[in-house]
């Protein structure tokens, strides 16, 4: 039976353990997938290696207004004995004023893009440029030390339903795949 000095060493080693691990802990993009529908937007991403993990840059150019029926997908993949596996699933619509479902992930990853840029999931859209530059994910984001070490994807697929259509438009999928060291 461990004592109690015992147990305490162990929480103590366990808590250091964790902070050298967030301390060091990088995100490297290893892949980035994406397809836009022109009838929106072109769009192109660049990924850089840097030092301290990879950063993201975006250049869009949206072609019209878009101010409702605007539906976002984004999942997290987990890479478990070979393959991947969906962890977190989010699903939103963005331009609905109904705070009652609201998701934290989408307003806790807007808060981050806004400082890299003027691409966000904040509705609505208005036609022209939007770019992002050198946009990465502070270590010691909620968002990033929630996912332990692994390989992974985000997924983030982003429709659109005209007023009176029944079916929603693909506007653009993007898939990034990174490892978490
Ligand atoms: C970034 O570095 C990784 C290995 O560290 C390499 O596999 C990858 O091709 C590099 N990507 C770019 C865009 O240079
Ligand atoms: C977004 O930022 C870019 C670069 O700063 C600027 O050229 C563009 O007009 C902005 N777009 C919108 C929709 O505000
Ligand atoms: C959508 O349908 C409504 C009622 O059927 C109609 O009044 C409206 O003009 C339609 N809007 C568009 C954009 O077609």
């Amino acid at each position: 039976m461990l004592s109690c000095t015992q147990r305490w060493i162990w929480r103590c080693v366990v808590v250091l353990v964790a902070f050298a691990c967030a301390i060091s802990a990088k995100i490297m993009i290893t892949k980035v997938d994406y397809v836009s529908n022109p009838d929106y937007l072109t769009m192109s991403v660049q990924i850089n290696n840097e030092t301290e993990g990879s950063t993201v840059d975006v250049d869009g150019n949206l072609f019209l207004d878009v101010v409702q029926g605007v539906f976002v997908n984004i999942d997290l993949d987990s890479k478990m004995e070979g393959e991947y596996m969906t962890m977190i699933g989010t699903s939103k619509e963005l331009c609905s004023t109904d705070e009652a479902g609201m998701d934290p992930v989408v307003p806790l990853l807007n808060e981050e893009l806004e400082k890299f840029g003027n691409l966000s999931f904040n509705c609505p859209y208005h036609k022209g440029f939007y770019r992002m530059r050198r946009f990465r994910m502070s270590n010691d984001h909620m968002l990033v030390k929630m996912v332990p070490p692994g390989e992974y994807i985000v997924k983030m697929d982003l429709q659109h339903k005209q007023p009176n259509a029944t079916d929603k438009v693909q506007v653009f999928k993007l898939s990034f795949y990174f490892e978490i060291s």
